[in-house]
Order: C-alpha cells, then structure tokens, then sequence
C-alpha cells in the first residue's frame, strides 16, 4: 500500500504536499517523493529512501510555483525500497504517481521497450508512465492520453499525473485502490485518504472507479473513462476533525488513539438507539430485509477479531448461526451458506483487497452483503448493499486500537437489533445487555482516566524481558487474547501467539518454562473459572502469568485489576489494557511504534 496526493491551488506546492505525506505516513514509509513545477516552470522531481524526513531534509529550501504538485509515499511491492523506485516516475513531459499494482506490468514493458522506451526502475508504475507519454505524444491532450493508456492496463490503480507541457493541469483516476477529491478555496486535491487534506478542507468526494478527474483552468472536469456522459462532482462535507488526525500532546498517534477509545464508542452508538425505548435502531439494515438465517463475517487482522467477537454476541442474544471467515481464505471458497445469509464484511480501511474480494464473491453469488467499516466511501461501502459506519474517526496508527473498540461497538449493535428483531432471546437480556453497553463510554473513560501506567510498566518489564509471550482466553476472552498477541508482535516484534485455554494442554504447554509469559484477559464471566484452571496448569510449569480480571472474574488479586461488571462490558477495558501493554512495551524497547516494520495500514494487494 502506497499513499498519493495531488494539489492544485494558490498555496506554495512544496510545502503543502510535504505536509499532505506525513498524514498518509501510516500507509508507506520505504520512500517518499514530490513532483511539481519549479520557478523556470519545468517540473522538479525529488525523491529518497526511506522515511519521509529524508525527503523533508532533501526538499529544505526547495520551493515551488503555485499550481499542480504530486506526491506519493511508498510501501513497496514491485521492486526494492530504492531512491530509483521511489515515485514520481517520469516519462518525458510525464510525470505520474501511482498506488496499486498493475498486473501486466511485465508484457507492457517489454512492448514498451521494443518501442524504445528506456525503464530507470524496477517499479510497475514506469509503464503507466511510458504509456501516457506515448498517448500524449499523438493527442496532445493530458486526460485523453490517460484514458488511452488506462485501456492497456489491467490491475488497480490510484494515479495523479502531471505534464511539463500542460502547466494548469492535473490528472486523477483510480480502479481497486482509493482516491478521493478535496475541494478547498480556489484549489483541488486528490488523496488516498481524507486527512491528508483535512487541513485544508472537509468538502471530500470519493472519486468513482474509472472516472477521469481532470483539473485545469476551467475547474474540475470527471469524464468517465468509457466515453460516457462527464458526471457531475457532488462534494459532501466530511464530519471529522482535523485535530483528530494531529498527535496532539501525546507522544505517538497509538496512544492518542487508545485514549480515544471512549469517544468511538459514543459516536459509534448515537443515533442508533430510538430514544426513550431502549432499543437499538440500525436503520442502515433495513434494505436487507428480515433477519437472516445465518451470518457469515469477513475479514482480517484485527477485524477479524472484532467479528470472532461478533460471532459471540450475535449468538448470545438470537438463534442465528454466525460464522466468521478470514477473508483471503473464504474468497476462494465454494460458498456453503444458508440462502439469504447475510456477508458481512468488516474492515477499518474500507479498502483491504482480501475483505473486499471475499464480499465480492459473496455478492456474485446473490448473498446480502453487509460493510462494517470506519471509512465512509471507502470501496466496500460501495461493493456492499448496505453499510453500518464505525465511528472511530482518523485512525493514523498503524496497529488498529480505536477503530477495534469501535468494532467492537457495532457487533455489539449488531446483536442487539438482531435479538430484538428475532424476539427469541429473553428481553431482559438484551435490555441489560443494551443498558451497559450504553454505560461503557463512560465507564471506560473513567477507567482510562484513572489508569496506573506504572503498573502497567511493570508488566511491560516482563513482556519485554521473555522469549516468547502466549495469550490465552476462553469465550469473548478468547478474540482479546489473539488480538492481544497481534498487537505484541506488531509493534514489539516479540514472539507471541494466542490460543484458546483450553487448547493449550493440546500442544502449545509444552512450551512452558521459565522465561516463556502468558497473558491471560478474564472478562468472561462464565468461563473465567475454567479459563483459571488452565493459568495454574501453566503456573506448575514455571511460566509466569499476567492476568487481567475484575474482582468477579478473579478470586486472587490479578496483575492487572479491571473495574466490576456483570456483563460484556469488561472487553472495553481489558482491550485498553492490553493495547497500552503493548504500546509500553514497544516504547520500553524504543521502537517506531506507529510506523512498525514491514506494516501497512490499509492492505490493498493480496
Ligand atoms: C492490526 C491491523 C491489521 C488490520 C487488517 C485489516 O493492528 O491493523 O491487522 O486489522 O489489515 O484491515 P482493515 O480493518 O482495514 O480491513
């Protein structure tokens, strides 16, 4: 994954798309670079390896005249993380930046260079380069020449192009990676994400798949590749901050986020609870009818850990059979669902190819699909029929925190409108059930705002200073666990997995000795008894054990303390406390903790 930006606009060029990446930092970090037209109005490309400070202290002084300017920020996939690969790839006039692969990369090139194109980079983005020079060379036209190389092309793409011969212009289009158009004073911009022009302006329109953003001295011009009738721009005002994609005074956006915990719990709810009747109203699944008679999720990572949560809840409260499928696998998978399942993807980005394919899948073979995403008009809340919008807001960090207790928040919805529309469950249940979950952001608030840091250094300490780190759970304590392990190995890179407790006597307790830890959340109140006996398997052993319980979930004092609770409400805070365990760790061991190695925030290639 890649980011891309394009300005055109009164404001010094250089400047602005330098502050444009280091909003997009979270999506690349192997090389970064800008493009833009220099006082002699020819264009200046300026690129380098590695973080985006390198081009920062490259660019010092450098400044540009106001107009088109472009800029991208790398995660490689074709080619090493070079300074020869990193983008702006220029080809004559040309000049493109490129987020997405492109699949025939190959044969086009070697067309290409029968032609007499010489290649300078290893990357796939070249060609598209070479290909609109070609197309530009007999049309002379910057827009025509892209939709006549988009034709070659097969793949995704999110591209911005510049011409050296047309000064007042500026080129967007995109097919399976993001791109989305900013309209401020007097100025456009395209961006892979919102916050990279929030600064500027929240009038955002998601840029359609195949559809030509040209801009130029006219204004903005969307011509659809196919010839058609130009559509109409229809710019919608985006209700998040721009302070909420600064740091702000915390020290990295990880742990700003982790604080915001409670705030995407509460926008995540409002609204969506019909006042004065305690029930919840997710009008944006009414288009897919009555409930269904099996739910299948999607999804990845950390999301698919929201939606294992999902499955719990879901099942709690109603007879309907829940499934939850890693998407990369489901996608290519004979489909065995009950007719008039409901898909339901979950994804943070909106844009991860895996959860996006596996949706896609669903939908060809006539099942109502479901998005459960924090972006709104990222790809799947159009590859979906209906969309439930998280509202967790900006999320920078690359190891998910926020955006997962939003999650967390939605399934929990999920399972309260399915309990009251299916009626099979005591009411009760879902009355209390619905009574704590309204109490949480409060709750959690209280928690984090009262939270011993010291103490959780010291649990750190100990994560810092084993070999490996096993997290078990049983129930909903299971899903915090596997999450928990992601978390650790994200941004610590320390071994850890996590497993059911129950499964650890099958295998992974032979692994048990002094300096191997395990983590153990006990929010699950029912099965907290029978997840202890498996921590005093491990402590026979000589492994070292964390817990994490409120008092009715722990008969000695555990590690870590959680507030009482009678209900599922204790995943809130056992989740803030094993994303600050993490965090701490990684700051203990002086890692970059939101830019982790070989990570990518939003996935868009297989
Ligand atoms: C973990 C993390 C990843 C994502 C996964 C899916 O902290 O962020 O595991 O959860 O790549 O991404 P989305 O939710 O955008 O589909």
């Amino acid at each position: 994954m890649c980011g891309i930006i394009g300005y055109i606009g009164p404001e010094e060029p250089v400047s602005l798309v330098l502050e444009a990446l280091s909003r997009l930092e979270y999506r690349g970090y192997d090389s970064a670079g800008v493009a833009y037209f220099g006082k002699d109005g020819r264009i200046e490309v300026a690129r380098a390896s590695g973080k985006l400070s390198n081009l920062v202290a490259l660019c010092q002084g450098q400044e540009g005249r106001p107009g088109p300017a472009i800029g991208h920020i790398r995660w490689a996939t074709h080619g090493a993380p070079t300074e020869d690969n990193a983008h702006p790839h220029r080809s004559g006039p040309i000049v493109v930046v490129h987020n997405g692969i492109i699949e025939n990369d190959r044969e086009l090139r070697e067309c290409l260079t029968s032609e007499g194109f010489s290649f300078s980079s290893e990357t796939d983005t070249e060609v598209v380069a070479h290909l609109i020079h070609r197309y530009f060379r007999s049309t002379g036209n910057l827009s025509e020449s892209v939709r006549l190389a988009l034709r070659d092309v097969r793949g995704s793409y999110a591209l911005a192009v510049l011409c050296e011969d047309r000064p007042g212009e500026l080129v967007g289009v995109r097919r399976g990676a993001p791109l989305l158009l900013g309209e401020g004073d007097h100025s456009f911009f395209l961006a892979s994400d919102v916050p990279a022009f929030l600064k500027w302006t929240r009038k955002v329109m998601p840029l359609p798949p195949d559809v030509i953003a040209a801009i130029g001295p006219e204004g903005l011009a969307l011509l659809p590749v196919d010839g058609s009738v130009p559509l109409s721009p229809v710019f919608e005002e985006v209700p998040w901050d721009p302070v909420a994609a600064e740091k702000g005074h915390y020290r990295h956006f990880m742990e700003k986020e982790i604080f915001e915990g409670p705030r995407a719990i509460m926008d995540t709810l409002e609204g969506r609870i019909a006042p004065g009747h305690g029930r919840v109203m997710l009008s944006e699944l009414t288009r897919l009818g009555p409930s269904p008679p099996e739910i299948v999720f999607v999804a990845c990572g950390t999301s698919y850990h929201a939606s294992l949560l999902g499955r719990q809840l879901i099942e709690s409260l109603s007879d309907i059979p829940v499934r939850v499928e890693i998407a990369s696998e489901f996608r290519y998978r004979p489909l065995r669902i009950r007719k008039g399942a409901w898909v339901v993807g979950v994804t943070q980005s909106g844009e991860t190819a895996d959860t996006l394919g596996a949706l896609d899948h669903a939908r060809r073979e006539g099942y109502l699909t479901l998005a459960v995403t924090n972006v709104p008009g990222s790809s799947i809340t159009r590859e979906a029929e209906a969309t439930l919008l998280t509202r967790a807001g900006p999320e920078i960090g690359v190891a998910s925190t926020k955006a997962f207790v939003a999650q967390m928040t939605a399934v929990w919805l999920l399972a309260l409108h399915l309990a009251r529309r299916t009626g099979l469950r005591e009411e009760e249940g879902s009355r209390r059930s619905l009574e704590l979950l309204l109490r949480a952001p409060a709750r959690l608030e209280g928690f984090l705002g009262a939270i011993d840091l010291a103490a959780i250094d010291r649990l750190a300490e100990k994560v810092a200073s084993s070999r490996f780190v096993i997290f078990i759970g049983r129930g909903l304590d299971y899903p915090l666990a596997i999450e928990g392990a992601l978390k650790l190995k994200e941004i610590t890179y320390r071994p850890a997995d996590g497993y059911p407790g129950g499964e650890l006597k099958h295998g992974p307790i032979a692994l048990i000795e002094p300096g191997v830890l395990v983590v153990a959340p006990l929010v699950d109140l029912d099965l907290a008894a029978k997840e202890w006996s498996n921590i005093r398997e491990v402590e026979a052993r000589g492994g070292t054990v964390v817990t994490i319980a409120s008092p009715e979930s722990s008969p000695v004092a555990p590690s870590y303390p959680l507030p009482p609770t009678d209900g599922w409400e204790g995943m809130f805070f056992a989740t803030a406390v094993l994303q600050l365990l993490s965090y701490r760790t990684a700051v203990l061991m002086g890692n970059d903790v939101d830019q982790p190695r070989n990570l990518a925030k939003s996935v868009t290639v297989e």
